[in-house]
């Protein structure tokens, strides 16, 4: 059980689909980097089923806050303080990214850093596609939480022009957008 910590944000559905799309891979000895890590909510399960994991986020309260979970659970997580990969280095069997995806700006009276994506909910988003391939391994997996929110279909187009094959895993529904986990991995 991972503890939300005060200050960071509450894990959401959209962490949830993730988190079962992660635990559905087998995970122990694989080499797990979850982006934008917020509680350690997947990085401290991935751990927990034997795997070795880092976990990145730009926000070091969102680190305090894993490190703080891993160690409630007993297990050890590798985290850094990162903008995207500026800091990480190696490659990794698993890339999972809940990335902050709502449309909206600093002006916005409900701007949150840790669900806001810029006015098309694509700012970071957009960086992390560009960079995540030169830390994924060959046969290495990406798990992406997309929303109809930020044009989804970008990312399918990014992706295939990157040579990725895409599946989306599980899908949500809500009255005001659709949530898929998506999974990547490179064209055979
Ligand atoms: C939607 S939350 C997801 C948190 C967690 N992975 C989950 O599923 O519950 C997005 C996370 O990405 C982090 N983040 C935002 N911009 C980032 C960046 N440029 N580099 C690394 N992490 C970033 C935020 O601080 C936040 O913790």
């Amino acid at each position: 059980m991972i503890a939300p910590c005060n200050g960071v944000y509450k894990p959401e559905d959209d962490s949830y689909m993730l988190l079962d799309a992660l635990l559905s891979l087998p995970l122990a000895g694989k080499r797990v980097l979850d982006m934008g890590t917020g509680t350690g909510i997947l990085a401290v399960n991935a751990a927990l089923r034997g795997a070795h994991v880092t976990a990145v986020d730009i926000n070091p309260l969102a680190l305090d806050c894993t490190r703080r979970n891993a160690e409630a659970e007993g297990v050890w997580v590798r985290t850094i303080q990162s903008d995207l990969f500026e800091r990480v280095d190696g490659t990794y069997d698993i890339i999972t990214f809940n990335p902050p995806y709502l449309p909206g700006t600093e002006s916005d009276p409900d701007y949150d850093p840790a669900w806001s994506g810029g006015k098309d909910g694509r700012a970071v988003l957009d960086r992390f596609l560009v960079q995540f391939p030169n830390y994924l391994e060959k046969d290495g997996v990406l798990l992406l939480v997309q929303s109809s929110l930020n044009d989804p279909e970008k990312t399918d187009a990014i992706l295939s022009d990157l040579g990725f094959v895409t599946r989306r895993i599980s899908e949500r529904r809500y009255f005001y957008e659709t949530l898929w986990v998506l999974e990547a991995s490179r064209c055979p």
